[in-house]
Order: structure tokens, then C-alpha cells, then sequence
């Protein structure tokens, strides 16, 4: 442990220092204390077991996201998949570097604007009240299983002219991908290319609809050589891989984030149902307090300075968002759950070249959610009994998120 202006770099937990390791379940349940230790005694911290650097204050965190020259996401952003040194199918910008990443970030933005995407709200509406009707009159449902997963689902679908039946087809592909079953020895989830979605945008090819499929299967764009073109298959078959894969889970943790902590929050959930105009701002707290996707990995080819230490060219460094959003140096009392909160900037949808691409959509998702279920359950409270934490090491939160009604 070398000291530096009073900052020490944890080497092991058996030191006695603050230990993190993105793949236990027991720290995942609860990350809080140990990443407010962090901030305070290691804002630049070392895991020996994983071979990862991490930065948790909130200030670092949004420069080292803004300082992408630097910090990569070329080689992936899950550690594992870095570790693993997985093959990138281009077309995937999150794992992209500029210059490639601006060309195709650029066609996706442009098929992808907020505008469409809140045009969507009547139908983000009419999702959520088929999965909640048949529950009036019952005891109870699940925030995950019986409506975040299936609005999800039905939402970027609907946007990628995924036929309904076909839907569940292609979201089950998906499901289990990231689910970390060893945290010893953490396998990379599969982000090749899929035979299903291969026949699926061939068949799509050739039958154009008006939806955000043929849009982009139609884009003209400029590349990073100059050349405009448009989007060849298998970047296509990338892009929509990774809406599939970034708009699902995500989001449908959000509704289960939501669901906990408004359930838990009497008051402020009366509050909500009472005035309805509160929940924009109630679904931008849940995204702060609690980040569905806390932690984003990047990989440095030169030294880097960090708090008067170097972390050596080669490394790892995760770059802990879900901590930033907690840091007492930017948020006044920042584990207290609060809707009226002035939220200002949060790193819950990250920050910079890649910061999400479907925030708009996965707000308008959130915030929909959460009207529904007001209207038809203004009351609700967890069953603790039957709530299930999700295993992943990136996508935080619930796999079942079950409440009772009354
Ligand atoms: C990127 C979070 C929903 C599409 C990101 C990043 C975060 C994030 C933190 C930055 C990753 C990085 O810096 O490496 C979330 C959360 C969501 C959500 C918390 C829900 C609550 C969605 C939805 C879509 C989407 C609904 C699309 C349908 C994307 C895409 C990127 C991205 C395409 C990559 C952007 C780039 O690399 O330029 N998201 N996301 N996300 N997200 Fe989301």
C-alpha cells in the first residue's frame, strides 16, 4: 500500500482495506459502503483478483468518461469481455473508438432522435396496460416479470417492426447473456452475431416496412475513410443486436428499481399518486440512486496518472458511475431517496461520446411505467419474500421485483 497525499491504493482485502469485486452478489446487493470508502480512502483503487483499476468520484468518473482518446472502449466495456479479448463485431458503438464510432454513432443518432422516440408514448401506454389490467382486482404482480420486461420488449420491438409473436423469440436470445453464473472465473457474454437475427433482417431486407430497421438498413452515411455508403449487413445485424441488448434489460430494471424504492417510500409514493406531474423528476432520483448499469469498463494503451499514482499501460479501469451518483462531493445527502430533489447532471445514462443513446426512450419508458401503475395501484409495498436479485455484473438490480397491492 503506497500512501499518496493521504490516498492509499487497496491492494487485497486480506490488507484490511476497502475490498470491491463487481462479482460478488453479497457487495452487489449493497455496493454503497464499500464504493463511499472507496471515494474516500481509494479514489484510486487496485483488485488484484481481477486485475482492475477503478474510479469512483464523481468527478473523476465524468472526465475520465469525457477522455476518450484515452480511456477506451475499443476492446469492450464489460471487464470481462476485455479480459477475454473478444472479438468486436463492428457496427457495435459502444465497443467503438472515433473515429469509427462517430461515422456510425452518427446514423443511429439520426434514426434514433428524441422526437420519434416520445411519439412513441401511446403505444408505451397501450404496452403497459395490457400487462397491468389483468392484474386489477388481485393481490399483486411483479415490476420485472409482469410489466418492465414485457414493455421493454414491446417497445423496441415495435420500433424495429419485430412482429409481436415473434418478440419473445428474440428477447429470449438475450436473456441469460450477461447473468454472471461463476464469480470466480466470470465467462463474457456472446455479442456475435446471431443466426435468428441473421434470418430475421434478411427476410426484413426484402420485405421494407417503415420502421427503424429499413431506416437504417437505408441510411447513407459517411465513413471514417471518406466514403458515403450505406450500413452493410453484418453492421445492421450489429446495431440491432445491440438495441436488443442495451434497451431491454436496462430498462426493464429501471421499472423494478422503481417499484422497490416507491414502495418503500410511503409518503413520497402517496405523494406521486396524488400528482402525477412529480413522476419525471421521481423516475430521474431512481436513476440516480440507483443506476441500472453502474459500472462501465474502459482500457488504457499508455500510463495514465490517477491521484499521484500511475496505472500502467495494458490496464483495466472501471469507471464506477453507480458510485459517482452517491459521491457527497457533488449530491447533498446522497443516500437519501428524495423525488423533489433537484437531480441536475447524473452519470446513470454515462457521459460523453457514448453517453446512451436511448435516454429519451428509456425516460419516456420510466416515467410512462410508473403512471400506469399509479393509476391503477396507487398503493403498493414489496414482498420480500419473493424478490430475487439479478447476477450480472454490469445490468444492477431485480430479477423478480414482486409487490402486493392493496
Ligand atoms: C449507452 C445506460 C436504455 C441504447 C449507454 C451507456 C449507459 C447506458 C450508462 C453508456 C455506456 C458507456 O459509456 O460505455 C442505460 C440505462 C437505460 C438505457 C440505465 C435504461 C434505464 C437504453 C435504451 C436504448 C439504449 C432503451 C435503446 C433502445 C444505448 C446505446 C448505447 C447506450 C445504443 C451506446 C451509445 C454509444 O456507445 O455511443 N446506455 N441505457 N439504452 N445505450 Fe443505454
Amino acid at each position: 500500500v503506497r500512501p499518496s497525499e493521504g490516498v492509499t491504493v487497496s491492494l487485497a482485502s486480506h490488507l484490511g482495506d476497502v475490498y470491491y469485486d463487481p462479482y460478488d452478489f453479497q457487495i452487489d446487493a449493497d455496493p454503497y459502503p464499500v464504493w463511499r470508502r472507496m471515494r474516500d480512502e481509494a479514489p484510486l483503487y487496485y483488485n488484484e483478483k481481477h486485475d482492475f483499476y477503478a474510479l469512483s468520484r464523481f468527478e473523476d468518473v465524468e472526465r475520465a468518461l469525457s477522455e476518450w482518446g484515452t480511456f477506451l472502449s475499443g476492446r469492450g466495456t464489460l471487464l470481462e469481455i476485455i479480459k477475454a479479448n473478444v472479438p468486436i463485431p463492428p457496427g457495435n458503438i459502444l465497443f467503438e473508438d472515433p473515429p469509427v464510432h462517430h461515422a456510425h454513432r452518427g446514423v443511429m443518432a439520426r434514426v434514433f432522435t428524441p422526437k420519434k422516440m416520445n411519439a412513441l408514448e401511446s403505444k408505451v401506454r397501450e404496452f403497459c396496460g395490457r400487462s397491468l389490467d389483468p392484474f386489477v382486482g388481485t393481490a399483486g404482480f411483479d415490476f420485472i416479470g409482469d410489466l418492465g420486461t414485457h414493455m421493454a420488449m414491446r417497445t423496441i420491438g415495435y420500433l424495429l417492426g419485430i412482429p409481436e409473436e415473434d418478440q419473445e423469440a428474440i428477447r429470449s436470445l438475450f436473456d441469460d447473456n450477461l447473468r454472471i453464473e461463476d464469480p470466480d472465473n466470470p465467462r463474457p457474454p456472446d455479442i456475435g452475431i446471431d443466426g435468428a437475427f441473421v434470418d430475421y433482417i434478411e427476410w426484413r431486407a426484402e420485405h421494407p416496412s417503415d420502421d427503424l430497421m429499413t431506416e437504417l438498413m437505408n441510411a447513407e452515411f459517411e465513413d471514417d475513410t471518406g466514403t458515403v455508403r450505406t450500413l452493410t449487413r453484418d453492421e445492421v445485424i450489429a446495431y440491432i443486436n445491440l438495441l436488443a441488448g442495451a434497451g431491454n434489460e436496462t430498462t426493464a430494471r429501471l421499472v423494478g428499481w422503481a417499484g422497490k424504492l416507491i414502495g418503500e417510500h410511503a409518503d413520497q409514493r402517496r405523494e406521486l399518486a396524488a400528482d402525477r406531474s412529480l413522476i419525471p423528476n421521481a423516475v430521474e432520483e431512481v436513476l440516480r440512486y440507483e443506476a441500472p448499469s453502474p459500472v462501465q469498463a474502459r482500457y488504457i494503451e499508455r500510463d495514465v496518472e490517477q491521484h499521484g499514482q500511475t496505472i500502467p499501460a495494458g490496464s483495466v479501469v472501471l469507471l464506477l458511475n453507480g458510485s459517482a451518483n452517491r459521491d457527497e462531493r457533488r449530491f447533498p445527502d446522497p443516500d437519501r431517496f428524495d423525488i423533489h430533489r433537484s437531480v441536475g447532471r447524473h452519470l446513470g445514462f454515462g457521459y460523453g461520446i457514448h453517453h446512451c443513446l436511448g435516454a429519451a426512450l428509456a425516460r419516456l419508458e420510466g416515467r410512462v411505467a410508473l403512471d400506469e401503475v399509479l393509476q391503477r395501484f396507487p398503493d403498493w409495498e414489496v414482498d420480500w419474500d419473493n424478490a430475487v436479485q439479478a447476477r450480472t455484473s454490469t445490468v444492477r438490480g431485480w430479477e423478480k421485483m414482486p409487490v402486493r397491492i392493496g
